[in-house]
This record gives C-alpha cells, structure tokens and sequence, in this order.
C-alpha cells in the first residue's frame, strides 16, 4: 500500500467526521496522527481542575504555561496525558466541551500549544515520516507547509446528529437540540475569535461530508492525497 510522506492539514468545525476520517487516513497511509483540539481540550481540564475560571485569560494562561502536557501521534492509540495521567476520557466529558472555547481564545495558549504541535510535526519530517494533522488553524497557522490542506464541512444539523451518536456511543446522554445548540455556539465562538478564527484557508480544499459516509470521505481524502504528489 502507498505510504503518505509530508504533511496533511485537516481543518473544519466539530461534527464533520474530521476525528475519525484523519485517524483512518493515516493509518492507512501508515503516517502519524496528531489531534490538536485533544491539546486545548486537556489544558483546559487543567484549568478546571485548578479552579480557574476559563474567562480570566492571564490565569488561564499561567496554567497553560505549568502544565505538563505529552501527545502521542499513533492513529490506532491516540494518547494525550497531563502531568503524566492519562486524560483520553476525561477531555470529552461535557465540562471541558463546555470550557475549551474559551481557553483555546487564550492568545498565550496557542502560542504554547502551536509550538508544540510543530516539535512533533518537525520530528515526524525529521525521520520522513508523514503525518495528519487535524484542527482548525493547521493549514493556516501551524503547518503553511502542508502538502494538502483539507477543510471538511457539513450542514450543522447532520454534524449535530453525528456529534450526538458519538456522545451516546460513549455513554452520555445528551439531547438532539441541546447538542445542535452547542454545536452552533461554538462553531460561532470558535469564528469570531480574535486569534486564528476558524475558517477556510485559501488554499484549502473544501470537502462537503453532508452526504457522504465515513468510506466516501475516506475515498476522496486518498485521490486528494494521491493527487497532492504527497503518497509514495
Ligand atoms: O476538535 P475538538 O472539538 O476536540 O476541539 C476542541 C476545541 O479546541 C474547539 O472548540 C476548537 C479548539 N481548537 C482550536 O481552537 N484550534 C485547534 N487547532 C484545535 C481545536
């Protein structure tokens, strides 16, 4: 099977599939998987647990700066630990989802965790080994450099849906129109913000996944990749 070599941007809001379809794409293309919402997601765990309010940005920030944050980048074991605990579960849970919006707004905070990303982007490059890079500023902001830069979308009723099967899934229980409620404050949070707001890059392929299962996604990521020159 071909091997991906470079860098894949996968950007866009929640619900659209991004999670799944970049964990399988390089893991299919046997490439590394870096998940960087799961890094704003774990620092703001981090703040809550040290009983910072997520709206005092210089707090927030400091505890960004004290906290020992580690990710691991192999798509079949995404791995995420805060000073050295495993947080996989806990970051999903309903008060960091509520929370992360305004953490990840922290201008400190993305300067912290941009830096990171890229370490780990820079030592997959290093021993040239390919690697998905899924969030929301990769292709503008943390990796310009991206061979292919991805923007998936879909209507925010069917991300809603899917966001809450996925809750269920993992055992909470959450309503259809409170879900499509915070998919939509977020979404709108998350575009508004002052730095890197959520939105298409330019050069950015846009991939509508409204109507298209997790094969289909799939399928037209691997033309996108072939087509990019980035699988070998
Ligand atoms: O993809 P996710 O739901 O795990 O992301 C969690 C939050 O982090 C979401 O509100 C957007 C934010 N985020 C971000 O601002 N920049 C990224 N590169 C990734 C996530």
């Amino acid at each position: 099977g071909a091997e991906l070599r470079g860098i894949v941007a996968m950007d866009g809001p929640s619900g659209t599939g991004k999670s799944t379809v970049s964990r399988r794409l390089a893991f299919g293309l046997r490439a590394r998987y870096l998940d960087t919402g799961a890094m704003y997601r774990a620092v703001t765990l981090a703040v809550l647990r040290s009983g910072t309010d997520p709206a005092d940005a210089p707090s927030v920030a400091r505890v960004a700066a004290e906290a020992r944050l580690s990710v691991g980048t192999d798509p079949e074991r995404p791995e995420i630990r805060l000073d050295g605990e495993d947080v996989a579960a806990e970051i999903r849970g309903e008060p960091v989802t509520q929370a992360v919006s305004a953490v990840a707004a922290v201008p400190e905070v993305r300067g912290l965790l941009v830096a990171q990303q890229q370490a780990v982007i820079a030592e997959a490059r290093g021993v040239d080994v390919g690697i998905v890079v899924e969030g929301r500023d990769i292709g503008e902001v943390v990796a310009p450099e991206a061979g292919l830069k991805v923007y998936l979308t879909a209507d925010a009723e069917v991300r809603a849906r899917r966001r809450s099967a996925q809750d269920s899934a993992q055992g909470r229980r959450v309503s259809i129109d409170e879900t499509h409620a915070d998919v939509r404050r977020r979404d709108e949070f998350d575009s508004s913000r002052a730095v890197s707001p959520l939105r298409r890059g330019t050069d950015a392929v846009e991939v509508d996944t409204t109507h298209l299962d997790v094969a289909g996604v799939l399928a037209e990521l691997s033309r996108l990749v072939v087509e990019s020159g980035l699988a070998v």
